[in-house]
């Protein structure tokens, strides 16, 4: 018998189209499942749970393939500053522009909800992250040295500024 994550990805070859919703608690699972899968230090979902029920400043989106979720992107919209939390994509589903589609995506629900600018950390060594945030318009400003906890690496702080709800988007159709 297939697995599930092989059936949706049997189907998802017949029909191709990705949803872009709002994370709901039923996600959890799944997420967690991508989580430990994306990151050495994967969040636990209670975390999640929190995230979810008790932080007014965060956003959670999900990005489904035939129902599959197979991505998700997390932010906290603090005055006019997005800072993004995380951002996966499932193994099987990378390097098919859906990482790039989420965090496009996230950038325009910022840009909807009055953000001016974009920040997050990613690891030094993380060159697929960072290409992809350099694309979408992102640039370095800094180290936060020992950072991420498992092997004491640094982080690279990266901004972006965000364009102005209705004027064109820059870099994102890059
Ligand atoms: C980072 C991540 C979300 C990218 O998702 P993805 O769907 O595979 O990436 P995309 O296919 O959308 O790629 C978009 C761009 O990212 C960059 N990129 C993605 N994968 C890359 C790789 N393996 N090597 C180099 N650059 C890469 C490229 O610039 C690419 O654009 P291009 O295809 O025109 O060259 C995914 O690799 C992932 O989930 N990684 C584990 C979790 C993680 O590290 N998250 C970031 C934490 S800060």
């Amino acid at each position: 018998m297939k697995g599930r994550a092989d059936m949706a990805m049997l189907s998802e070859q017949s029909e191709e189209h990705p949803v872009l919703r709002q994370m709901n608690m039923d996600d959890l699972p799944a997420i967690i499942e991508i989580e430990h899968e994306a990151f050495t230090l994967p969040w636990t979902e209670e975390a999640f749970r929190n995230e979810l029920t008790m932080n007014h400043f965060a956003r959670y989106m999900v990005l489904e393939l035939n129902g599959y979720i197979v991505g998700y992107a997390g932010m906290w919209t603090i005055m006019d500053e997005a800072h993004v939390t995380n951002i996966a994509v499932r193994e099987a589903y990378r390097g098919r522009k859906l990482g790039q589609l989420l965090l496009v995506r996230m950038m325009e629900w910022a840009i909807e909800l009055g953000m001016i600018r974009m920040t997050l950390e990613v690891r030094v060594t993380n060159e697929a992250a960072q290409n992809l945030y350099r694309k979408l318009g992102f640039s370095g400003a800094g180290v936060r040295k020992a950072y991420y906890s498992d092997n004491n690496e640094d982080a690279l702080i990266m901004w972006c500024e965000l364009p102005a709800d209705g004027e064109s988007g820059n870099g994102k159709e890059a």
